[in-house]
């Protein structure tokens, strides 16, 4: 595992390198605990094949990142709060209308993933910042909530959400 001296170790988010390529250790820079069930084969990834996440050593409270099809992703444990905060929006006020039931699976609200480059220029949003407590973007300001829909700032929509599906109740597949 790659270790730097500037790793944050009070920062909540850490990345878990799903690519094992090299590039993808000097971006991470991670004292981050490193998860080698979450890390497929270089071929596997190659390939744009489907990954399998274990979400059981996330905890709540906790984004961690990862890439996929070479693609950042967010996977958020919600807290109650930050679920309820999502879930209590008028999806009708805001810019890129969508219910947090539909940007979560059925059954796992606890679990948002999604698409972690800003809809407005592509910059990597921060975490548990901005007004809402979802994301900020460092670029221009756009802000994100717990549900990962823009709610003020330049960014025309709301984080996507990638293909995946639960395999298991503490397992995901991306792809
Ligand atoms: S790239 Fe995020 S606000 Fe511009």
């Amino acid at each position: 595992m790659a270790e730097t001296a500037t790793a944050e170790p009070t920062r909540r988010d850490f990345l878990f390198i799903a690519t094992g390529a090299v590039g993808a250790v000097g971006v991470a820079a991670v004292a981050w605990p490193f998860i080698a069930q979450m890390n497929p084969d270089a071929a596997t990834i190659a390939a744009g094949a489907p990954v399998e996440v274990d979400l059981e050593p996330i905890a709540e409270g906790q984004i961690v990142k990862l890439f996929w099809r070479g693609k950042l992703i967010f996977v958020r444990h919600r807290t109650p709060e930050e679920i309820k905060a999502a879930e209590e929006v008028n999806v009708a006020s805001l810019p890129d209308p969508e219910a947090d039931s539909a940007r979560v699976k059925e059954g796992h609200a606890q679990w948002l993933v999604v698409y972690g480059n800003c809809t407005h220029l592509g910059c990597v949003p921060l975490g548990h910042a901005g007004a809402y407590d979802g994301w900020l973007c460092p670029c221009h300001g756009s802000v994100f909530d717990t549900s990962g829909r823009i709610r003020q700032g330049p960014a025309p929509t709301n984080l996507p959400i990638p293909p995946y599906t639960f395999v298991s109740d503490t397992k995901i597949q991306i792809g």
